[in-house]
């Protein structure tokens, strides 16, 4: 198909978990658009074209097969499709900086300014470069000087337009957003940039949840959401903690609690702990702007958010271990669930990844069950001594052992037949459901005892 049957060419560098989607997402319903998708991984971007795609996704499958090959492309010619595109997406990861200045907080943006000169040197014509990314604020700033610097007189508009969806349901965020930010300057240029990311967006997303501010806002809202999201979890998990000390039940109260229409019942439930790739790494990031704003209370205030999620994790394992008359030596534990949340294989920074080290250091053996997470939870986990078994039946995992301790609620766990599992454990048998996600009197009534989080234990010892 030639570049002349589309009103446009958007190109987005990075074939990660946001591009990818993402972009499968623009392809579909803006048939009227070339869309590339390009990353430095050969690996990536062949698995992207393969039937196996690099990521697990509900839907992603589909969308994929229905458009690749006709407006989505997937390619490692990341110079040439720059050289081509009108509209380019920066989507590459923005982890946490573990060297130098701003060590353990910063983000580290390596990938982001290598994107911003490949970007610069490859252009002849006018682009409108777009963070996808997650990024510091005035992040834009850092990419004009960039792009802008030197001999090239080429023109380049740089928006912000965070994305916003959760993994496992990426694909009815993208489709059905709650709402869609474009941060811009606030001139003429500005402007009409974008309203070309507007009437993209327009195809299938209704304009009053297109949201446009100026670019610092936007690229500070993208850092708050998650900050926001992830202290609610801290904050339930807190509430947890006093309810496993006064017998209150935290389902309970968090009920009581969201049914205030002014707090709302969303991301109130108590667990392990929060996950994934941007949670900690964002908060870190907004942690450090305060510091370096010298806002240094609110600094403390979010860095509490992670001090909680880090103490939740260490006191499940703490409950595991009290439980099981304070020894986990040789003793068999079936882990089930590895992955950040369900429906994603995605397992950075998942609270399994310390759940199992901690466990390995107190000499239990594990025996791990995902439905989509082994090969990363191998990788997770390699080189750490001890014995760390994986395997995706559950029931295997769960033979002979002398605990169950569920990290991810994975729907197939509801519906296991934990008869079985009970008289093929040691006993007495244990379960700690770390996600409150199991039928706890119908697991004591078999013979368990159940420990779940921020709730009184049902034990028959
Ligand atoms: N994963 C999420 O749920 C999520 C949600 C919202 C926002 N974000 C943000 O989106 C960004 C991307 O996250 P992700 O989860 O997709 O990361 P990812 O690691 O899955 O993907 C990033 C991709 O960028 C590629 N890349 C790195 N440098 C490159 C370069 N110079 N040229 C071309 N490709 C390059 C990598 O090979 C990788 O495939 C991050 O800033 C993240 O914070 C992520």
């Amino acid at each position: 198909m030639g570049r002349e049957q589309f009103v446009k060419k958007i190109v987005c560098i990075g074939a990660g978990y946001v591009g990818g989607p993402t972009m499968a997402v623009i392809a579909n319903k803006c048939p009227d658009y070339k869309v590339t998708v390009v990353d430095i991984s050969q690996e990536r971007i062949d698995a992207w074209n393969s039937d196996s795609l690099p990521i697990f996704e509900p839907g992603l499958q589909d969308r994929v097969e229905n458009v690749r090959g006709k407006n989505l492309f997937f390619s490692t010619d990341i110079d040439g499709e720059i050289a081509d595109g009108d509209i380019i997406f920066v989507s590459v990861n923005t982890p946490t900086k573990t060297f130098g200045k701003g060590a353990g907080k910063a983000l580290d943006l390596q990938f982001i300014e290598q994107t911003a000169r490949r970007i610069k040197e490859n252009s002849t014509s006018p682009k409108i470069v777009i963070e996808k990314s997650t990024l510091p604020v005035r992040a834009a700033e850092t990419m004009a000087a960039i792009l802008h610097s030197g001999e090239n007189s080429v023109r380049f508009d740089i928006l912000s337009n965070p994305e916003f969806m959760a993994e496992g349901t990426a694909i009815q965020d993208m489709e059905n957003p709650d709402r869609i930010l474009i941060g811009s300057h606030d001139t003429p240029e500005g402007d009409t940039a974008r309203d070309e990311l507007v009437k993209v967006y327009e195809n299938w997303v209704p304009r009053e949840k297109i949201i446009t501010t100026k670019l610092w806002s936007s690229e500070l809202s993208k850092l708050v959401a998650n900050a926001f999201l992830a202290q609610r979890v801290s904050s339930i998990n807190s509430i947890a903690a006093v309810c496993e000390a006064t017998e209150a039940e935290v389902t309970e109260v968090a009920d009581a609690v969201g049914r205030d229409s002014r707090i709302g019942a969303k991301f109130l439930k108590a667990g392990v702990g929060f996950g994934g790739s941007c949670f900690r790494k964002d908060i870190l990031n907004l942690v450090y702007l305060c510091e370096h704003y010298k806002l240094d209370d609110i600094a403390q205030f979010w860095n509490s958010v992670i001090e909680v999620n880090d103490n939740q994790m260490e006191r499940f394992v703490n409950r595991i271990l009290q439980a099981m008359f304070r020894t986990l030596v040789d003793k068999k534990i079936a882990v089930f669930g590895f992955a950040f949340k369900p429906d994603t294989g995605d397992t950075r920074d998942a609270p399994a990844i310390y759940i199992c080290k901690r466990l390995l250091e107190e000499r239990a053996r594990i025996s791990i069950t995902d439905p989509h997470a082994i090969p990363s939870a191998r990788k997770d986990l390699a080189g750490i001594d001890g014995g760390a078994e994986f395997t995706e039946a559950p029931y295997e995992a769960a033979k002979g052992a002398h605990a169950v301790a569920l990290l991810t609620e994975w729907d197939e766990y509801k519906d296991l037949d934990y008869q079985k599992i009970y008289d093929s454990m040691s006993k007495p048998a244990f379960i700690f459901d770390g996600r409150n996600h199991l039928d706890h009197e119908k697991l004591f009534d078999i013979g368990f005892n159940v420990y779940p989080v921020g709730k009184p234990a049902l034990t028959h010892i």
